[in-house]
């Protein structure tokens, strides 16, 4: 049983089917990128995953229940995470302060009504593993935006693993690095695969095939295939639409 799985998905604007009867699968512990050409429906799929557009028809199931319908706040507390293109980090507090509150924002209920000492424990405690977690144990106090673009871009990691997902949503976490801060960025996503599924939506080809169990090529809405690394390499529609020989047209 698939732990997130989309069925039939669409979405319109006006005449135009930006979403086209998607169907995917993600597996507990898989890498599973999402790649296309621009215009292909791949920023309004991931909108639709996490409730920022309402869909047209079709079902979104995590761990075999619906969430399509659920707001985006219900749909992190049933398991989804993300993390953002533009950095929700903090820059003026601590890298510290900012794990803080993500892991409260994200507490359970328990842990809200507990002492406050042991909570502030507990809550500390928290923010120093998910700062090891994405390798950043050692910029505790710094502030968060002095940091290099890829520590800010770890950190956003962080911020989104505070919520404890079942499926982290990646959109471009490469946006922006160079290839160190890029190969460091694709150690970390290789390190969180076997806690969760994880969707990733990224231009950086490379990154993308050293990290993807599979891949699903979207083009105008619809899916074109989905497959491993070789199997998207080698299918003859997938050179056409990434040479240009056909499929122009879209704007
Ligand atoms: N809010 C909207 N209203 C109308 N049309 C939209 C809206 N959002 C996206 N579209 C259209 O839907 C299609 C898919 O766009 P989308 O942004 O999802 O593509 P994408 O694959 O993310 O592209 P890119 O790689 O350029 O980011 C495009 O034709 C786009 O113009
Ligand atoms: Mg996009």
């Amino acid at each position: 049983m698939s732990l997130f799985r989309i069925e039939g998905l669409v979405k319109r604007f006006g005449g135009l089917v930006a979403t086209d009867h998607v169907n995917l699968t993600v597996e507990r512990g898989e890498v599973h990128a999402l790649i296309g050409p621009n215009g292909a429906g791949k920023t309004t799929l991931v909108n639709l995953i996490t409730g920022l557009l309402k869909s047209d028809g079709g079902r979104i199931l995590l761990d075999e229940k619906d969430i399509a319908r659920l707001t985006d706040h219900q749909r992190v507390s049933a398991g989804m995470s993300r993390c953002f293109q533009v950095t929700r980090v903090f820059a003026k507090e601590t890298v510290h302060d900012n794990l803080m509150l993500a892991a409260q924002a994200h507490a359970g209920s328990s842990l809200r009504f507990m002492a406050s000492r042991s909570n502030e424990t507990a809550l500390t405690e928290r923010a120093i593993a998910l700062a090891d977690r994405v390798g950043l144990g050692a910029e505790r106090d710094r502030i968060a935006g002095t940091l290099p673009h890829g520590a800010q871009r770890a950190l956003d990691v962080a911020l989104a693993l505070a919520a404890n997902p079942k499926l982290l949503l990646l959109d471009e976490p490469m946006a922006g690095m160079g290839p160190d801060e890029s190969a460091r960025m694709v150690r970390l996503i290789d390190s969180l695969r076997a806690g969760m599924a994880i969707l990733l939506i990224e231009h950086d080809m490379d990154a993308v095939f050293r990290l993807a169990d599979r891949l699903t090529v979207l083009v105008q809405g619809k899916v074109l295939m989905t497959g491993t690394a070789d199997e998207v390499r080698g299918h003859p529609d997938v050179q056409a639409v990434y040479l240009g020989t056909e499929a122009e047209g879209h704007s």
